[in-house]
């Protein structure tokens, strides 16, 4: 129990929610609880709610609280961390720690103090908030200090941002409510409109994630997945190839490439050249999708690449983020 830092970094992302202290992530769950609607009482969280996604009785409503990287329902997100936080901190309620958590780039001040409050009244001391742009940067350990220009590319579930980071803050950056979870509606989609079948949400993102890609592969691969005949009404297989993903995923990638082109467009041209010479960072999930390095790399003109953490460098750059709020403070949202 001694071990226990009284700092953590937190991350309450669309899809997942980690919990990070300077060792690393000390909790990982899926953003979601399951609520018996009569009694308005939380049943599950995390990994046992998404269990039961889909599968409940009406008086159960499994539901995530966040929607594209913002709080959307309060009282549930502040059940849901005080959940987390009693999870790691232990039922004593051994320390009340310090946090640092993330907020996405451009949400309104009323989105992030849903954010401030949630997390203060979940049991911390004290809660600062750190674009999450920023915060990645930190977690993959870019020179965020030095007046050369840096790019990082965060690619959530629900939220897309682009930012140039320099001298400890954001110079300029760009968000795009959209993210993974866009991505999986083009799919289902396209699927409907080509074949007259309807797939589940998380049969598409299980197509993206296995045989989908960016840009046209090589090798391409296929998956044969449950539908439903948009006519009948009836269940239906159908085969997918990696084509035919590439195709359907365009649209909403090149909202993504053009999001990432206007932050270009907005910094200066000095730092411009700083970002060629030092690449552009993806992270994020969506950053593991098969070529998308390549497509942003072509699309921009500037060298790509994905990050050894790309899922986990938004909570250990906020974890770290602490030890330098004094350097940080001046460039950090506030509530
Ligand atoms: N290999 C993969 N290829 C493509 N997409 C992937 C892959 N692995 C995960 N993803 C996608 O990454 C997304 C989740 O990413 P992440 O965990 O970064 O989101 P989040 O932090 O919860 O959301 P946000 O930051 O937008 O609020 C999901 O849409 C998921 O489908
Ligand atoms: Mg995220």
């Amino acid at each position: 129990m001694a071990s226990f830092s009284k700092d953590l970094g937190i991350d309450i992302g669309t899809i997942q929610t980690r919990i990070a202290d300077n060792t690393g992530i000390l909790i990982e769950e899926p953003t979601i609880v399951a609520i018996v609607i009569a009694e308005q009482k939380l049943v599950e969280f995390g990994q046992a709610a998404l269990n039961m996604e889909g599968r409940v009785p009406d008086t159960i409503e499994v539901t995530r609280p966040l929607q594209n990287g913002v709080v959307a329902d309060y009282e549930v997100t502040e059940a849901f961390l005080h959940h987390l936080l009693q999870k790691v901190s232990g039922p004593m309620r051994l320390f009340r720690p310090r946090v640092m958590v993330s907020v996405p780039y451009g949400v309104t001040s009323v989105e992030s103090r849903a954010v401030h409050e949630a997390i203060f009244q979940a049991g911390s001391k004290e809660v600062h908030l750190i674009q999450q742009p920023l915060a990645a940067a930190l977690g993959i350990d870019l020179p965020i200090g030095s007046p050369s220009g840096n790019m990082v590319i965060c690619l959530g579930g629900g939220i897309t941002q682009a930012a140039v980071v320099a001298m400890y803050g954001v110079v300029s950056a760009e968000s795009l409510r959209q993210g993974g979870t866009y991505l999986d509606e083009a799919i289902v989609t396209y699927v409907r409109r080509k074949y007259g079948i309807i797939i589940g949400s998380v049969t598409a993102e299980q197509l993206k994630i296995k045989i989908g890609a960016a840009i046209p592969q090589d090798q391409e691969q296929s998956m044969e997945v449950q539908g439903q005949d948009q006519v009948s009404g009836l269940p239906r297989p159908v085969t997918l190839t990696t084509g035919e993903i590439v195709e359907a995923l365009q649209d909403p990638l090149k909202n993504i490439v053009e999001t990432c082109r206007i932050v270009l467009e907005k910094t200066p041209p000095e730092l411009v050249s700083d970002i060629i010479d030092h690449g552009v960072a993806l992270c994020g999930g969506g950053a593991m999708l098969r070529g998308i390095d390549k497509l942003i790399t072509k699309s921009l003109g500037i060298p790509a690449y994905l990050v050894d953490n790309p899922t986990s460098c938004v909570v250990e750059g906020a974890a770290k983020g602490i030890g330098m709020y004094g350097i940080l403070k001046r460039n950090l949202p506030s509530v």
